[in-house]
């Protein structure tokens, strides 16, 4: 049978900020794993991904940042394209789409569906933002989610719940630009009458069928995927606009249409496309084979992604006709961080480029630990502990131990020689068995994107290895029968030998290292499991260690990193600043007098912590006032500063003190107080207005 072939796509970043564990466990890292497998089998396979540089998140991010948005784009197109290659993940291609094919590409997509009569123009009043003169879609725009009520939703999607929404569907609106509520203006769009696909879409994804053909397997797709889109489907889909009133991105290509580009979302995926056409001119390839005919195209992606790459990218897909639609949308649910969602505004997550900074050897021990705990079914959780008790309980004490002791052994009975199989015992026959079920296993998980189940799989072989030395014991045996370690040794040797092939689609660094280990250059997927892996001719060498323990010190200082950004973060979420209060007139204002006064005397209220008792001169008389620094300054400190008095403050009685005016001062966030003092040298008594 001819072996399928795959196009696997991993979501476009978008080219705003770099990559933390969440994306990395929910996308990157089981699309790699998958790839890798899919190659090692003998798939043809393109691994297609790219930064997504167009949209509102780049804008604002370039606004934000205050310089242009290629500016923002090529800043973090770098800083991700970097991440991924120390982080071994190995796509193809990691394109861009602010590149002339990217935005042919998109624009040759566009006009053949709109000569095709697949879009409907139409007119709408649209919200506008009068003081930026500027339409406001999607994250130009939040207000409250008229499904969940989440507060915070943007004008194209609620992150509560996962509505798509439109801006006009949202309650109470505001410009993300000026905070205003914005008006509503004409303007006019092209649309992609979704609802019109209902019927073949409830059919796609239901039963997996396509124009009465079967399409593809439901059974491999996973639950929340299918529940979401058959959610949508039944809520009813409605029109969605695909072209946007702005100036960065792919420019729609139609005559009179200045001052307007492509919806973000309907070219990101598009640039799949273009990423694979640029791949095969650089290496020769026809790229139209991987977008055409019975290929498998799978796309990995997180959960926000959904509704994009199982509805409207294959509607536009079918509507367009010369393209496969997906075979498979992996979604992964969502990673917390620490018992908290993580957040790139609050910064509260690990990401990935400083994690390759501080530990560029331990690549693989953050692979097996974000597999271990993927959230491929529901949300699942990273901490620092478990990634420590993952590398040590496992990484170390089960694999690392394994491979180090048997060829240790080997090293010290046979010196460095493959010993030769004997006879087999019960128990041998049955760790053969054993190993035997692994990788059909591993496959059948793999193939039906139970990744975080296969690496589990694989760890049972070594499980497997270290059970079978402890149940043998060869180095007492080998004081009795020699002939009986040689095949106990043979077969520890050709499970190693296993791990280093069944291991590298997960952690490729270490299994490259178990082969060298082994002098294994010959790398047969299919024979992983079998007793035909090593032979004679492999070398087996002096191995280091593959796993050093991660020490409680590593944890700790991770920790008091992330929960230091986290006390960072929540002062800089105080600093709400109250509103402005109400308007007042010059002569209101004029009425309060206010004047410059030296500290004369100051000393402690008694039995009032927050209290000073002060003297002040203000050119115009000393007197007495109470004020509530006493836990900001000390009395003895003070003497002599220059501060500001309200003086025609009503006098009031303070713990029994007539205090006779106020001193102003300046309050932060945390509650810090401070004088507010003249900044050049002037007299008590000079006016302050
Ligand atoms: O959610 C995101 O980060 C998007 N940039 C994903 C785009 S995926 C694809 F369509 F390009
Ligand atoms: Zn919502």
């Amino acid at each position: 049978m001819e072996k399928a072939q795959y196009t696997i796509t991993a979501a476009l970043p978008y080219a705003n900020g770099p990559l933390h564990l969440g994306h990395v466990a929910g996308v990157y890292l089981p699309a790699d794993i998958f790839v890798r497998f899919l190659r090692h089998k003998g798939h043809d396979v393109a691994f297609i991904c790219g930064s997504d540089e167009h949209g509102a998140a780049i804008t604002l991010r370039a606004k934000k940042e205050g310089i242009s948005p290629q500016e923002i784009v090529d800043k973090y197109h770098s800083v991700l394209k970097k991440a991924f290659e120390d982080f071994s993940i190995s796509f193809d291609i990691f394109h861009r789409t602010s590149t002339p094919i990217h935005h042919q590409t998109a624009q040759d997509f566009f006009k053949k569906l709109n000569e095709e009569g697949k879009f409907i123009e139409q007119r709408s009043e649209q919200y506008y933002d009068e003081e930026f003169q500027q339409f406001l879609a999607d994250r130009y725009i939040t207000g409250e989610c008229p499904k969940c009520g989440y507060e915070h939703a943007y004008g194209d999607q609620c992150e509560k719940c996962g509505t798509a929404l439109s801006p006009l569907e949202l309650i109470n609106p505001k410009s993300t630009l000026s905070g205003a509520t914005p008006i509503l203006k004409e303007t006019s769009h092209w649309y992609l009458p979704m609802d019109q696909h209902e019927e073949w879409l409830k059919s796609w994804i239901k039963e997996g069928t396509l124009d009465g053909k079967m399409h593809h397997d439901v059974s491999k797709w996973r639950n929340q995927v299918v529940g979401q889109c058959m959610s949508w489907i039944d809520g009813g889909l409605k029109p969605r606009a695909m072209t946007r009133d702005l100036d960065w991105g792919v420019p729609v290509p139609v005559e009179n249409a200045e001052g307007k580009v492509l919806y973000v979302w309907l070219d990101a995926p598009i640039g799949y496309i273009s990423a694979t056409k640029q791949w095969a001119i650089d290496n020769g390839k026809n790229w139209g084979e991987y977008w055409k005919g019975d290929r498998k195209l799978v796309h990995f992606i997180g959960k926000d992604n959904i509704v994009f790459h199982a509805i409207i990218f294959p509607i536009l897909l079918k509507a367009h006709g010369d393209f496969v639609l997906p075979d498979n949308v992996p979604a992964s649910e969502f990673l917390n961080l620490e018992g908290d969602k993580f957040s790139t505004s609050r910064n509260w997550a690990v990401w990935l480029h400083e994690y390759l900074e501080r530990y560029p050897d331990k690549v693989d021990e953050l692979k097996y630990t974000l597999t271990a705990i993927a959230p491929e079914s529901k949300d699942s959780e990273f901490t620092w502990l478990e990634y420590q008790a993952r590398v040590n309980n496992e990484l170390a004490d089960v694999l690392g131990n394994f491979i180090n002791r048997a060829l240790v052994l080997a090293q010290k009975y046979y010196n460095g020689k493959l010993p030769q199989l004997g006879e087999l015992t019960d128990l041998d026959e049955h760790i053969l068995e054993q190993m035997g079920q692994i990788r059909p296993k591993v496959e059948e998980l793999l193939y039906k994107y139970k990744i975080r189940e296969a690496q589990s799989e694989v760890m049972n072989l070594a499980r497997l290895g270290n059970k079978y030395l402890a149940d043998t014991e060869p180095w007492k045996a080998v004081k009795t029968d020699e002939k009986r370690v040689e095949t106990i040794m043979h077969i520890a040797l050709q499970i190693t030998a296993s791990l280093g092939i069944l291991l590298d689609p997960f952690l490729p660094t270490s299994a490259s290292k178990i082969r060298d280990f082994i002098s294994l250059k010959n790398f047969d997927w299919d024979k992983a499991g079998t007793m035909e892996v090593l032979d004679e001719n492999n070398l087996l060498k002096k191995p280091t260690i593959l796993f050093q323990k991660i020490e409680d010190e590593m944890v700790k200082k991770e920790q008091d990193l992330l929960f230091a950004t986290k006390q960072e973060a929540n002062i800089e979420q105080e600093i709400t600043f109250q509103p402005q209060k109400e308007e007042i007139s010059f002569d209101h204002f004029m009425g309060c007098d206010i004047r410059v006064g030296t500290i004369l005397e100051a000393q402690k209220v008694k039995k009032a912590d927050k209290l000073l008792q002060l003297i002040v001169d203000t050119g115009l008389d000393k007197r007495t006032i109470v004020s509530g620094i006493a836990e900001h300054y000390a009395p003895e400190d003070i003497i002599g500063k220059k501060v500001t008095v309200l003086m025609n403050l009503a006098p009031r009685k303070i713990r029994g003190i007539e205090s006779q005016g106020m001193i102003l001062m300046a309050e932060n966030a945390e509650g810090k107080l401070s004088f507010v003092s003249p900044e050049k040298e002037v007299n008590a008594g000079s006016e302050v207005r």
